[in-house]
């Protein structure tokens, strides 16, 4: 049952990332509803999208409803914190902690010492409610400007609790004084350099921001797909509509795509045997690398087959 589940590891390079979901944590209506709609991972709001004033309801609501997401959804459900540095992020953890809690996210991210603050707070909390320790995972935003100069050595020197960055486009535009725009080229400095930053601290692949025009389907997509080119693994939605289409973006490999990287797996592996790591497929140059990418795309598209619509196929 959903207890002895719960209280065991999760593995999280094979739990997809597509779509994070947010909620506001003050929102009944939409927490209950979250729990029905198939995200990858549940965000429920403490920080921004909750006024100071709701916060303590809040944090009661959420603790109340996160054991619902165990019976009813496997989707990964976490907490984004207020920021370390505020007077709220303790009594926050303190609130919600408890078997149910699959991670938190750690807004305004700026150094490694913060992250480390929270993962002690966790280690703590672990001990006391008899779950594993580290059983809590722990995504950090990258969303200031001193946050984007520093993720590099943020990823290297976190705590091995941290899973991955979350990119936060809102916040940073605001801080820098720009505008976002369709394309987004306003940002893609700071979204390669989390993208960079996370696979160089040995961190999943990192996930971007959300899209805030919500009646906008082309847009969502258009930049959905330049987030994937950039080598993000998975989106934060804020809307239901928005999980369809960005799951399947995140998914899909095309029937060609599919088969070649099979030709290379098959082709490589063939031949390495031999003590070769060097040959041709279709007319391409294939060593380890290529073949490493390979072999992970149709793992991936092994790990998410199906899961298009949900993710029960997918562990
Ligand atoms: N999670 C769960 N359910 C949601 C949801 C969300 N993020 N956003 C909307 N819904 C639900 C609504 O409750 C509604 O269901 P109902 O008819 O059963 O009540 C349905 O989906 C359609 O919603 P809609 O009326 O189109 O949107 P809205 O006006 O209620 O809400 C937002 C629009 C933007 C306020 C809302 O989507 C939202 O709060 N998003 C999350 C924002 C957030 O957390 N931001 C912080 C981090 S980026
Ligand atoms: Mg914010």
């Amino acid at each position: 049952g959903a207890f002895g589940r719960r209280r065991v590891m999760r593995d999280w390079a094979a739990t997809p990332l597509r779509t994070m979901l947010f909620v506001p944590g003050s929102d009944e209506r939409k927490l209950r509803k979250a729990r029905i709609l198939n995200a990858d991972t549940v965000a429920l709001d403490l920080e921004d999208a909750v006024t100071p004033d709701r916060k303590p309801a809040a944090r009661q609501l959420i603790r109340t409803e996160l054991p619902a997401f165990s019976s009813d959804t496997r989707a990964a459900v976490g907490v984004r914190i207020n920021p370390v540095g505020t007077a709220l992020w303790r009594d926050d953890l303190h609130a919600v902690a408890c078997e149910s809690l699959d991670f938190v996210i750690v807004p305004k991210t700026e150094h490694a010492d913060q992250l480390r603050e929270v993962d002690a707070l966790l280690t703590d909390l672990e001990v006391e409610l008899g779950v594993e320790g580290g059983r809590i995972g722990m995504f950090a935003s990258i969303e200031t400007p001193l946050g984007v100069l520093r993720c590099g050595e943020i990823s290297l020197d976190a705590p091995e609790r941290l899973l991955t960055f979350a990119f936060g486009p809102v916040d940073l535009s605001a801080d820098l004084g720009l505008d976002l725009t369709g394309d987004g080229l306003e940002l893609l400095y700071a979204r390669s350099q989390v993208v960079v930053a996370a696979r160089a601290g040995g961190r999943l692949p990192a996930i971007d921001g959300p899209y805030l025009a919500l009646d906008d389907l082309a847009g969502l997509k258009a930049t959905t797909a330049r987030s994937r080119q950039l080598g993000f693994q998975g989106r934060v939605v804020i809307h239901p509509d928005q999980l369809q289409p960005v799951a399947e973006i995140f998914s899909e490999l095309t029937e060609a795509e599919l088969a070649q990287a099979r030709r290379i797996v098959d082709a490589f592996s063939a031949v390495e045997r031999e003590g070769v790591a060097s040959i041709a497929v279709d007319g391409q140059f294939v060593d380890y690398p290529v073949y490493h990418r390979a072999r992970r795309k149709v793992m991936l598209h092994e790990l998410l087959r199906g899961s298009v619509n949900g993710n029960e196929d997918a562990r």
